[in-house]
């Protein structure tokens, strides 16, 4: 079942100069035609200013289309009576967790959501449990925002968003301002609740390695989808994705290389790991070779 769907969805912006009476049109969104499944983890890739983030404003009834259409629930989004139940039906979560965080304390933080949607008071007491629960963040519920690590803030972020009980989440860049760490600790929180909560995951990334288990991936370019498929099926087309300024998962680039290089690896070695083994069978016969 489809939770969400773009149709030749356009998108521009207007901009004013000074000197000019009618306002300059800029498309960013050029026919973009997407559709999510109910329950599924979807990637979206593109370079800086491909369409991204305004493509995540359109699915979240935060910018309307200026041309085709965005569906939410089978809800229109350019109909102003459908703007509030899009909004709750489809949370948002940006890049930079300070400006989303607005409790003293986490707890009010998460808070803020559900109160603003007039959920009663012993139901917000429950969704803040809950909501910290899933995102690992229950011990911290009493600390204030300001004492917590990018990784633990946007992790209370995410827990805001989800107190509002959303079928669906976009996230914006989510771990673009976070280290390593940060990065994996918020990952594994978002797969937790597409996996066993069934929360619908639109993630929006330059790192190609967070989308690697994905249902399914759209590449944009230029405010087009380039290209879009299964995982497995964009790493086939190594050199589509890197015309488009990506480079794919670290050992799918390297396997790309050493094939390009003229290396016989066989086509059912498609990993890291398979690579591994492959070149500790065949490695030591080369080295010796090599040294003798
Ligand atoms: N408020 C705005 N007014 C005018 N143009 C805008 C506005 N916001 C974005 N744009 C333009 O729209 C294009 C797409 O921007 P967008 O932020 O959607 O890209 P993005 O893929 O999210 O980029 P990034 O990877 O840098 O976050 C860019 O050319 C940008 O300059
Ligand atoms: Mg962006």
């Amino acid at each position: 079942m489809k939770i969400i769907e773009t149709l030749n969805l356009i998108f521009k912006y207007k901009t004013y100069t000074e000197n000019q009476e009618t306002p300059e049109e800029k498309t960013v969104l050029d026919d973009v035609s997407i559709s999510i499944k109910k329950g599924d983890f979807v990637g979206i890739l593109g370079h800086n200013g491909s369409g991204k983030s305004t493509l995540a404003r359109q699915l979240t009834a935060l910018l309307q289309p200026s041309g085709g259409t965005v569906f939410i629930k089978n809800m229109d989004s350019s109909r102003p009576e459908n703007i509030i139940p899009i909004r709750r039906t489809a949370g948002m979560v940006f890049q930079n967790p300070d400006n989303q965080i607005i409790g003293n304390l986490v707890e009010e933080d998460v808070a803020f959501g559900p109160e603003n949607l007039g959920v009663p008071t012993e139901q917000i007491w429950t969704r803040i449990a809950e909501a910290l629960e899933a995102t690992g963040m229950t011990a911290y519920r009493e600390k204030s925002p300001g004492s917590l690590s990018g990784g633990q803030k946007q992790k209370v972020a995410i827990a805001g968003i989800l107190a509002m009980e959303p079928e669906c989440i976009v996230f914006d860049e989510p771990t673009a301002m976070l280290d390593p760490r940060g990065r994996k600790e918020v990952l594994d929180a978002i797969r937790h609740l597409n996996r066993d909560k069934g929360i619908t995951v639109i993630y929006i990334t330059h790192h190609i390695e967070e989308v690697e288990h994905a249902d399914y991936i759209y590449v944009m370019n230029e405010g087009q989808v380039a290209m879009e498929g299964r995982p497995e099926q964009l790493w086939e087309q190594a050199d589509a994705i890197r015309a488009l300024g990506i480079s794919l998962p670290f050992d799918k680039e390297l396997l790309f290389l050493l094939r390009q290089g003229g290396m016989d690896i066989p086509a059912e070695i498609q990993d890291g790991r398979a690579l591994e083994k492959f070149l500790l069978q065949s490695g030591p016969g080369n080295i010796e070779q090599d040294n003798s």
